[in-house]
C-alpha cells in the first residue's frame, strides 16, 4: 500500500485543488465508471469563476452562510483525491454540511478515498455547530455508496429519474451521516451544543 496522507487544503492549494476536480470530473460517466456529476458535455466548469468563488468560500467563516472547506489526498507531494464540505446558503441550514469527493482513478480502491473521509468527517465532529453531513450519490455509482456506507451514512431518500446524461437514466440516492460526538446526548441536533 502506497503512503498516502490527508490534509486540510489551504488558500494556496486552490490551483491544484481545481485541477484535480476537472480531471476526475472528466471521467465521470466514462469507460462504465459511475457518473460523479450531472453536468451535460454543453456545460463546461468555468474555472476563472470557479477559482474566485472557491477562495471567497474557503475564507467564509462556518458560522456564516456559503462556506465551503476541503481536503487533499496526497501521495508524496501530488494530490491525487479530493473532497469538499459544503455549507448551506440559509442561515437555518448552519447544521449542516454537504460532502463532494473524488480520487485519481490510479490510485482508486487504496483506502484513500476511505483515509479522506475520515479526516473530513473527524474534522466536523469537532466543529460543534455540524450535526449533519449529507450527499447525493447517483445509481450508476454504487462503488461510491458502499464507501459512504462503510462510514456510517444512511439512505434516506432515492429520487427515480433524477437525471438523463449520456443516454442513460440515473436515480438520485440521498444519504446523511448524523455527526456523533462521544459523550455527547445529543439526539438529531437537539443536545447541548444545539445552536
Ligand atoms: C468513490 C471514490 C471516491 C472511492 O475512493 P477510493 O479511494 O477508491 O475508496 P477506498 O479505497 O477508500 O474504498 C473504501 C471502501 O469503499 C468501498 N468501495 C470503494 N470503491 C468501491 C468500488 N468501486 N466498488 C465497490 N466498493 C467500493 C469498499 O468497501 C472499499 O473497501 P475495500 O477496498 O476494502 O473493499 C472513487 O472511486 C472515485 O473518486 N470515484 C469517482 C468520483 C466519484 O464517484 N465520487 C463520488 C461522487 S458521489
Amino acid at each position: 500500500m502506497s503512503s498516502m496522507s490527508a490534509r486540510p487544503l489551504a488558500i494556496g492549494d486552490v490551483d491544484r485543488y481545481l485541477d484535480h476536480v476537472c480531471a476526475v470530473e472528466a471521467e465521470s460517466g466514462l469507460d462504465g465508471a459511475g457518473h460523479s456529476h450531472a453536468y451535460t458535455d454543453s456545460e463546461p466548469f468555468d474555472v476563472e469563476a470557479g477559482r474566485d468563488q472557491e477562495v471567497a468560500r474557503w475564507s467564509t467563516e462556518i458560522d456564516e452562510v456559503g462556506w465551503r472547506r476541503a481536503w487533499g489526498l496526497f501521495d508524496e507531494d501530488e494530490l491525487v483525491g479530493n473532497l469538499c464540505l459544503v455549507g448551506g446558503l440559509l442561515r437555518s441550514e448552519l447544521h449542516r454540511a454537504n460532502v463532494g469527493m473524488g480520487v485519481t482513478r490510479a490510485h482508486r480502491r487504496q483506502r484513500g478515498g476511505s483515509l479522506l473521509l475520515a479526516t473530513a468527517i473527524g474534522w466536523a465532529r469537532r466543529q460543534l455547530l455540524i450535526d449533519w453531513i449529507d450527499l447525493s450519490v447517483f445509481s450508476d455509482n454504487p462503488g461510491a455508496e458502499a464507501l459512504y456506507a462503510r462510514h456510517g451514512f444512511q439512505v434516506v431518500g432515492r429520487t427515480p429519474d433524477r437525471f438523463r446524461l449520456h443516454g442513460r437514466s440515473l436515480d438520485d440516492i440521498a444519504m446523511t451521516l448524523h455527526v456523533a460526538r462521544p459523550g455527547s446526548d445529543d439526539v438529531y441536533g437537539h443536545g447541548p451544543h444545539d445552536k
